[in-house]
């Protein structure tokens, strides 16, 4: 299939891009290289630099690939970011999303996934939470991916569009093959921050809180290789002509932030400094994601379930690149 791959110089993106070329797709990369990098595209891989905002650049793609899937990554992602700037993710989340959209219906190509969020459910009634749970989006951030996933919704139902909504709990890991993982700048997310302290890049780590109603008093988290992640977003859109779908990705499994930094001391034989901070604005305290819907329709099992080979996967992409894409 050719397939337009937005934010595939992201993490996510560029790791699902890798496991696309590997099955034989044809892939093209969309990306303003904002937070991702150029090195992390594929080199099978056709890659065009520019913004959604820019609808005739968008246009200009579709009009010259005959594109039959989409699937968008590109993306603000961060809540916290969001809860301060909101313009820009209901925004320009929205609507870069929204001129994607328009060219994908109007050069029909009518199928397309989403990576949404698990900050969709800021009050779970259950846990873990499953695709019936109600949406109440926690922050800016999760309400421009409801937004995102209400628009297909329609779409769905006025042409015929064939979506994906996939919402993803902690993507984390890198790819087995050692070549790309997490370079984000500024790093906000637990796994790297915690292996940068490994590497002595920074000196401690700061738990956010450990007054959460939980086992040990720190967030509860589940993590999901992003291998196992990308694997979800094939299946998914090879299951698309049957019908429109929407799956909460995770393990099913939650580990706390102590639980996370005890892993990481194990794997890498260091001793990781870590201090008590106070809490993150936003941070609910368990967030952990029922799978059972995609396991059950598609078949769908993640290979490296345990915490452990995930953080050795990010740990062996950490050391041997310390400066992540060097750019
Ligand atoms: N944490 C710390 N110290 C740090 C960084 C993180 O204690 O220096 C804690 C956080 O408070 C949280 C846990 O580690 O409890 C995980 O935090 P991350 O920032 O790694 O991930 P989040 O769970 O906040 O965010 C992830 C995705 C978001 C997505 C969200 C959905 O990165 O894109 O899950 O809830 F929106």
């Amino acid at each position: 299939m050719k397939i337009l791959v937005t934010g595939g110089a992201g993490y996510i993106g560029s790791i699902v891009t890798e496991e696309l070329i590997q099955q034989g797709d044809e892939v093209i990369v969309f990306d303003n290289l904002y937070y991702g990098h150029r090195a992390a595209v594929h080199p099978q891989a056709a890659f065009i630099e520019g913004q959604l905002s820019d609808r005739a650049a968008v246009k200009a793609v579709f009009d010259a690939h005959n594109i039959e899937a989409v699937m968008h990554f590109a993306s603000y992602t961060l809540v916290g970011e969001s809860m301060e700037q909101p313009f820009m993710y209901i925004g320009d989340n929205v609507t870069n999303g929204l001129n994607l959209l328009q060219e994908a219906v109007a050069h029909s190509a009518r199928r397309f996934i989403l990576s949404s969020t698990a900050n969709l459910f800021d009050d779970p009634e259950r846990m873990p939470i499953d695709e019936q749970e109600r949406i109440v989006p926690g922050s800016p951030y999760g309400e421009s991916k409801n937004i995102l996933e209400r628009m297909l919704y329609w779409l769905d139902r006025v042409y015929g569009f064939r979506y994906a909504a996939l919402r993803y709990f902690n993507a984390a890991g890198a790819s087995p093959s050692g070549e790309r993982g997490e370079d984000h700048d500024p790093e906000t997310h637990l796994i790297p921050l915690t292996l940068q302290v490994a590497l002595g890049q920074r000196e401690r780590l700061t738990i956010f809180g450990d007054d959460y109603p939980t086992q040990d008093g720190t967030c509860v988290r589940d993590y999901i290789h992003v291998t196992d992640l990308a694997q979800a977003h094939i299946l998914a859109l090879r299951a698309l002509d049957e019908g429109s779908r929407t799956y909460n990705l995770g393990n099913g499994q939650g580990f706390s932030v102590k639980e996370v930094i005890g892993t990481c001391r194990e794997v890498t034989g260091r001793p990781i400094l870590a201090e008590i901070g106070p809490r993150r604005s936003g941070d609910p305290a368990t967030l952990i994601a029922s799978s059972e819907k995609i396991r059950r329709e598609l078949g769908w099992k993640p290979k490296y379930p345990d915490l452990r080979t995930i953080i050795e996967h990010a740990w062996e992409w950490h050391r041997t690149h310390p400066h992540g894409y060097g750019d």
